[in-house]
C-alpha cells in the first residue's frame, strides 16, 4: 500500500511518500481501509522529533482518520467489516490502510460525512474537552480563543457558544476574520504580536474574560496572563508551537488557575471515547456543530498540507485522501 512516512526528524523534506507493507489486523484489532486522514498540528510536531522519539524512523505519520473495517482480528467485538468507523489517536494514519485496536474505533453515524468525520475526531474532542470537562463554560461567561479561524479554534468557539458563552477571538490576518465570525466570535481580534490584551480588557470593561484558551506559542502567554479576570481559568494546550518556559507559581496574578488540557484525559477509556465521540456527531448531525473543511490533499501531497498549516494560510481542518 502506499503511506507517506518520516525519514529522519527535521523539515517537510524527511515526508516521503512511499510504497509499504500491506498491515494485517493482529489479535483485538481491525483492518481499516482509509477513506480521510486529518491532518494535525501533532503530526507537525511528530515530524520535527517532538513526540514518537521511541518509534525509528522510517515511520508512517498521522494519528486521526476515518475508513470502512475490511476484516476484524480474534478476539474483536462490536466492530464488524465494512462498518464505518473513525478514530482519533492510532499512529500510521498517512496510508490507505490501518490496522488499529478496535477499542479505538468509533461507530460513524450514516448522517455524518466522511470527510467530517474525519475533521471532527481530535480538534472536535479537543474543543468539547476544554469547554465542557477543563473548564465548563457557564451561560454568561467571556472566553478568549486563541488562532479562532483554525481547526481547532472554529469548533471551540461554537461549543463555547452552545452553552450560552460570548467569544473574543483572536486570528493573525484579516483574511481569516470572516471563518472565525461565521463560528460565531463575537469580536475578533487581528494580531501576530501579542498585543491583544488592551483590546480585550477595553470590550471587557476591565474585568478580562473567564477563560483564555491558548495554544499559540510563547508571544501570546503574557497576553493571555493579562486578558484573565480575577479567579480566571488559563487552558494551555500547544506543546508544538512552544511554551512560556518555567513558571514561578507566585508570578501568576489574580488567582487564576492554570493548566496543560489534553484531550486525551477527555477520552480515557473506549466508553467515554465512543460516548463524547456520540455527542459531538449527533451536534454536527443537529447542525448545531459546522465543521470547515479547509483544505483537502491527495496523500501524496501532505508535504503541501503541512506547508499549509504552518505558513498560518489554513483556516479550518486540512485532510488528506489516500
Ligand atoms: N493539548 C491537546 O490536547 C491538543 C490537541 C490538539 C491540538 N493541540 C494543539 O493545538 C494547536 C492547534 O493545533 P491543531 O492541529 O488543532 O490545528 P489548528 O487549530 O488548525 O491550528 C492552526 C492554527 O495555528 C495557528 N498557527 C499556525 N502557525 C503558527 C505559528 N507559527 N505561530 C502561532 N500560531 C500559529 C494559526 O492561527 P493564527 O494564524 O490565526 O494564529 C492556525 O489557524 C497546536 O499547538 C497543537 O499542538 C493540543
Amino acid at each position: 500500500m502506499r503511506a507517506v512516512v518520516m525519514n529522519g526528524t527535521g523539515g517537510r523534506a524527511m515526508l516521503d511518500y512511499v510504497e509499504r507493507p500491506e498491515p494485517v489486523a493482529g489479535p483485538d484489532e481491525a483492518l481499516v481501509e482509509i477513506a480521510f486522514a486529518g491532518v494535525n498540528f501533532m503530526d507537525i510536531g511528530v515530524r520535527q522529533g517532538m513526540a514518537w522519539t521511541d518509534i525509528p524512523s522510517p515511520k508512517i505519520l498521522g494519528v486521526e482518520g476515518v475508513g470502512r473495517v475490511l476484516n476484524v482480528g480474534a478476539g474483536v467485538e462490536g466492530i464488524e467489516p465494512s462498518q464505518r468507523v473513525a478514530w482519533v489517536y492510532a499512529p500510521g494514519s498517512y496510508a490507505e490502510r490501518i490496522a488499529i485496536p478496535a477499542a479505538s474505533l468509533v461507530p460513524v453515524p450514516d448522517a455524518i460525512d466522511d470527510r467530517v468525520a474525519a475533521a471532527a475526531m481530535m480538534q472536535g474532542l479537543t474543543a468539547s474537552h476544554f469547554a465542557t470537562d477543563f473548564y465548563p463554560v457557564q451561560p454568561g461567561d467571556v472566553a478568549f480563543v486563541h488562532a479562532a479561524a483554525g481547526g481547532l479554534g472554529l469548533l471551540l468557539t461554537q461549543i463555547i457558544k452552545l452553552r450560552g458563552g460570548h467569544v473574543i477571538g483572536r486570528v493573525s490576518s484579516q483574511e481569516k476574520v470572516a471563518a472565525a465570525r461565521e463560528a460565531g466570535v463575537d469580536h475578533v481580534i487581528v494580531d501576530t504580536e501579542g498585543r491583544f490584551a488592551e483590546e480585550t480588557l477595553r470590550l471587557t470593561k476591565g474585568e478580562g474574560v473567564h477563560v483564555v484558551y491558548d495554544g499559540s506559542g510563547p508571544t501570546t502567554f503574557q497576553g493571555s496572563l493579562d486578558v484573565l479576570r480575577r479567579s480566571g481559568t488559563f487552558c494551555w494546550y500547544g506543546p508544538v508551537l512552544g511554551g512560556p518556559g518555567p513558571l514561578d507559581i507566585m508570578s501568576l496574578p489574580k488567582s487564576i488557575k492554570i493548566g496543560y488540557a489534553v484531550f486525551f484525559d477527555h477520552i480515557p477509556t473506549p466508553g467515554l471515547l465512543r460516548a463524547r465521540s456520540a455527542q459531538l456527531f449527533d451536534w454536527i448531525a443537529e447542525r448545531k456543530l459546522k465543521v470547515l473543511i479547509g483544505g483537502e490533499y491527495r496523500l501524496g501531497d501532505a508535504v503541501t498540507a503541512h506547508a499549509d498549516m504552518e505558513s498560518r494560510k489554513s483556516t479550518g481542518k486540512l485532510v488528506l485522501i489516500p
